[in-house]
């Protein structure tokens, strides 16, 4: 029966394929530029629209043509001033449309169903206007980016996003949304916040592994992440059996560290120097064998310097040896303290601008970070405000966390998550040459995207006046998934200023932090454009350390692309992907605009992030129709 229905229904087909495939491709341009000039005739704006009917479509401000500028694609309109309700069944034409952003305007009253259905439809960036009314449930199925957030919506959350089977992201906060949470078993979403509205009930069992801030400032919701629900009856064994041997337990290990502190605070002391000493020798045993480049130098006076630190320690080592213990933050699941640290079996991962770094394997299989600090210039408590800073702005996907710290007199050890796959510039320029695989394009893109969101999150932290100080390719850690974690950051400020001339590394360096040596997240901006150069031109920004032969990426790539040459200054090895120049192109721009030489000219991380988002997102969809089709 079907087959037949089928069958009978092919002619059909075909012949609608045919129509479809012999209208010209010239007319889908006209009527979005119909629909374009309709929209902007329908909504007051500010003056940077300059479109009009007698100039090409593809160049105007805010609209993105696809390769062969038959269509229109992106329709990116942020911050543009526009005021007021978006007109029904016009921006729905634009039938090809894979990205629109109207985020950041003055937009009022209710979205129009027509535009949240276009079927081509990748992202929708709707967030900081104020729209109101519900949110239409009829919703494209290829949508992966929704974000509807800082606005006023009210009514449900539609059942539809049950069925957007693509969705990563869905910002919801600060609306006025209520009902409960439809049972999301998305398996793609990443990114969830549906804080600040009046959502109720409890939080659907699918979302529970989302962290507490995607659900704030929902009064009358309830269950994990959240506090358990009122009428849930609580655990029936009112005296769980591992809590007296737990008691047991802790109280003989603070009976053992009782013992060891008054009888052997000396030994302790003794067994911190042997092992720091032993420390020092696999540094001189591997310092041959571990190339890390970037301050080779320097390490012999460093090491001398600590060899004889530790007769002085012996004195004031006693007085301090109660204090000499791990501090762990909270929700870190590490089991360990200061002795098992010490015998672990230690390897240098490198020497960086503020330490050694090591690699250590505990007895029982754990394996940590411990970086050893040298030059600190602040006191205990100083240190101790810093290390609750440092330990909040780690709590992010893309920053490395702080587990542990330890401070003492003559001794400062942070102990971090391990990252196994290394660190990004081993993987962009380790991977070049005869017989190797060079790093493919999706893996930049997604790379910079996650180092992106990790240093847009530190400035974020800390009531958005924390910069890192010390971008670089090296201080970029992957996970096997290539996901990039930011390390290094939240040192700066604690550091001997002495120490910084040499620590800074010359080829990220934003040039009004030359003379003044002030770090400001305008100049990790830089330091992280710098890096998008690195990425996109596979060269290195420093060629040799300590020399003065230094490539200057933004000054190279600037008289490159000004003689027009825009295609010479990418990786040869990029040239064998397909389909990725105009992503590159779009990278090469996000880059330059990051090195502008006035500090005030470049974006915000924020924003860095949210750009090469919408390359990534896009490319992915490239990609995902082409296989289908
Ligand atoms: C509109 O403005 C953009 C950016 O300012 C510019 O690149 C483009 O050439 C302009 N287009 C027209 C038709 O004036
Ligand atoms: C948003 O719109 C509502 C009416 O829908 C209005 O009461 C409110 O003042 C507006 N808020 C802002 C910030 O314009
Ligand atoms: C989700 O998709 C299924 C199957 O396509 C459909 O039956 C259902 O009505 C959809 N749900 C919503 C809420 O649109
Ligand atoms: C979001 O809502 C919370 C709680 O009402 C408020 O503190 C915060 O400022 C809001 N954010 C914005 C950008 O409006
Ligand atoms: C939030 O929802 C509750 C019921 O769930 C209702 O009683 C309350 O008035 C709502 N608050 C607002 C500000 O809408
Ligand atoms: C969600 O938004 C709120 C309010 O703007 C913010 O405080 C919170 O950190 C966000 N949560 C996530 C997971 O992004």
């Amino acid at each position: 029966m079907d087959h037949l229905k089928l069958l009978a229904s092919l002619p059909v087909l075909l012949l609608l394929l045919l129509v479809s495939n012999s209208t010209p491709i010239a007319a889908d341009l006209v009527s979005d530029k119909q629909a374009l000039l309709a929209f902007a005739a329908g909504v007051p704006h500010g003056p940077k629209l300059n479109w009009s009917s007698s100039t090409p479509v593809c160049s105007w401000v805010g609209i993105t043509c696809n390769s062969d500028k038959t269509r229109v694609i992106y329709l990116r309109l942020p911050g543009v001033g526009l005021l007021g309700s978006i007109p029904s069944n016009i921006l729905g034409k634009l039938d090809a449309l894979q990205v629109l952003s109207l985020r950041s305007n003055r937009l009022t009253v209710k979205l129009p169903p027509d535009v949240p259905s276009i079927p081509s439809l990748r992202s929708l960036y709707l967030q900081h206007n104020n729209l109101s009314g519900r949110i239409p449930t009829k919703l494209s199925s290829g949508l992966s980016f929704l974000d509807f957030s800082y606005n006023s919506f009210a009514g449900e959350i539609p059942l539809a996003v049950e069925n957007l089977t693509k969705l990563t992201a869905l910002y919801l906060q600060n609306n006025s949304l209520t009902g409960t949470i439809p049972d999301l078993k998305l398996l793609r979403l990443k990114h969830l916040n549906l804080s600040y509205n009046n959502l109720s009930g409890s939080i659907p069992d699918s979302l529970q592994t989302f962290r507490r801030d995607s659900f704030l400032g929902n009064p009358f919701l309830c269950g994990p992440p959240l506090a358990k629900c009122p009428g849930v009856s609580p655990s029936p064994s009112p005296l769980p059996p591992p809590t007296p041997e737990g008691h047991k337990k802790s109280f003989w290990k603070r009976l053992s560290l009782g013992v060891i502190i008054a009888m052997a605070a000396g030994a302790l002391v003794i067994l911190l120097l042997l092992a720091i000493g032993l420390l020092l020798c696999i540094v001189k045993r591997q310092r041959e064998t571990e190339g890390d480049g970037a301050s080779s130098k320097g390490k012999a006076s460093v090491g001398g310097r600590s060899d004889k630190q530790p007769k002085e320690e012996s004195s004031s080592g006693v007085q301090e040896a109660e204090k000499n213990k791990l501090v762990f933050f909270e929700g870190c699941a590490y089991n360990f303290d200061l002795e098992d640290l010490l015998r672990a079996s230690a390897e240098v991962l490198g020497k960086g601008s503020y330490g050694t770094t090591y690699k250590a394997v505990l007895e029982d299989g754990t394996t940590v970070v411990v970086k050893r600090l040298r030059e600190v210039a602040v006191g205990k408590k100083e240190f101790e405000q810093q290390m609750e800073i440092i330990g909040r702005i780690g709590q992010h996907p893309n920053v490395l966390p702080l587990r542990a710290y330890y401070y003492s007199k003559d001794e400062k050890l942070l102990v971090f998550e391990y990252v196994p796959a290394g660190n990004f510039s081993t993987l962009l320029h380790g991977s070049r040459g005869a017989g190797k695989t060079p790093l493919d394009w999706e893996s930049r893109i997604r790379i910079s995207l996650g180092a992106a969101r990790g240093l847009a999150h530190i400035h974020a932290e800390g009531g958005g006046k924390f910069a890192h100080g010390n971008i670089k390719s090296n201080n970029v850690l992957l996970t096997q998934d290539l996901d990039a974690c930011i390390s290094d950051y939240g040192l700066a400020s604690m550091m001997n200023s002495s120490a910084t001339p040499s620590r800074v590394v010359v080829g990220y360096r934003a040039p009004e932090t030359i003379e003044t040596r002030k770090f400001t997240q305008k100049s990790d901006v830089y330091s992280f454009g710098v890096l998008l150069l690195e990425l996109l031109t596979g060269k290195a920004p420093i060629q040799s350390p300590g020399r003065d032969d230094v490539v200057d990426l933004p000054r190279w790539v600037q008289s490159v692309v000004r003689e027009e040459w825009t295609a010479e200054v990418f990786d040869v090895d990029l040239m064998r992907f397909q389909n990725i120049e105009e992503e590159m192109v779009q990278m090469l721009q996000i880059a330059m605009a990051c090195v502008a030489k006035t500090p005030d000219q470049r974006p915000k991380m924020e924003e860095v992030s949210r750009m090469i988002e919408e390359i990534r997102l896009s490319d992915s969809e490239n990609r995902t129709s082409e296989e289908k089709s």
